[in-house]
């Protein structure tokens, strides 16, 4: 059994037919603005589960992600002359808006919220420009693609994880903002999920590329940003080395991320690995009950957790190739 489906899976690989998706089916998706005004205030930081070193992950990622971002937009801005398709044309130029207002109101978040709170944002920023700079940025333009959709397959993992947990992952302590900011994040990511990867697929197709970029992403994700979280309750505070309670905290920290029934790492590991699938697609993953849920938490005209910050909303227009 287990052979036939490598068997099938190396056929696929070796003839590597890439079956396009109608793109006429894709539900569309709007570019948000939101003006959430932080002012640090209320913020609590162990808001993920009550883990301060699990925290310290979601928070690295909010300013490591706003790299990534920029990395995502110029990629897709480049990539968006080649794609021939006016409805993948106008994704991509969503995808474009909503990332482009992801790092901007991240960017808020990190000046006005974390770094009144002792987190290293301009170290980390420092670190996170050389990285990009020397290191990312001077990937051949295929290279970046790839790491694009390998990122992108990451906050999608990211996303449908919030959306089945919501229940469970926030400290009743955290504020509204900090809440509102990440829950937004999490949908768009949902809802644009599959446009990188749909344009990788449409102008490369390559498989071991695609590979090289998914290794690329893990490493950046789960490395790289992992090492800044666990550099920020040191920062932070440093008699943290030497305080039981922290420690105690790390171990539950772990457990949080990475126990295989609902830690976000720990009983993701099999989504994230389905991106070795030659025939893997996004969708494969239908999240179209759970954004449905967050749409109604989020926008909800009279209870929406985001309507006290939503300002406009705009969808590109389909325009002839
Ligand atoms: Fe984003
Ligand atoms: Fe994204």
């Amino acid at each position: 059994m287990l052979v036939r489906k490598l068997k099938q899976s190396v056929g696929k690989l070796m003839n590597s037919t890439i079956e396009y998706p109608d793109f006429t089916k894709k539900i569309p998706f709007p570019i948000r603005h939101l003006e959430f005004r932080f002012d640090g205030q209320n913020f609590y930081n162990n808001f993920y589960r009550n883990a301060e070193l699990a925290s310290a992950y979601v928070t690295a990622m909010s300013i490591f992600l706003t790299y990534g971002e920029e990395l995502v937009i110029e990629t897709a801005r480049y990539h968006r002359d080649f794609v021939n398709d006016p409805i993948l044309k106008q994704r991509v130029t969503a995808l474009i808006g909503q990332e482009a207002i992801h790092s901007k109101v991240h960017n808020a978040f990190n000046d006005q919220t974390l770094a009144n709170h002792q987190y290293p944002v301009r170290f980390y920023r420092f670190l996170a420009e050389n990285v990009f700079k020397y290191g990312f940025h001077r990937f051949p333009q295929p290279l970046k693609l790839s790491l694009m959709a390998g990122i992108e397959h990451f906050t999608a993992v990211f996303a449908e994880f919030a959306m089945k947990h919501d229940a469970e992952i926030w400290a009743k302590e955290i504020d509204d903002k900090t809440k509102g900011l990440w829950m937004w994040h999490f949908m768009e990511e949902s809802e644009h999920k599959d446009v990188a990867y749909d344009v990788f697929q449409l102008i490369s197709g390559n498989y071991a590329l695609r590979i090289t970029g998914f290794f690329l992403a893990s490493f950046t994700i789960m490395g790289l940003v992992f090492a800044g979280a666990v550099g920020i309750p040191i920062l932070r505070r440093p008699l943290n080395t030497i305080s039981p309670r922290y420690w105690k905290d790390v171990a539950y920290s772990l457990n949080v991320l990475w126990n295989p029934q609902n830690g976000v790492f720990g009983s993701t590991i099999g989504h994230v690995m389905e991106y070795l699938r030659p025939d893997f697609h996004p969708n494969d993953h239908d999240t179209t009950v759970y954004l449905q849920d967050y749409k109604q938490k989020l926008l909800n005209p009279e209870s929406g957790l985001l309507i006290p910050y939503f300002t406009k909303e705009f969808m590109p227009k389909i325009q002839a190739a």
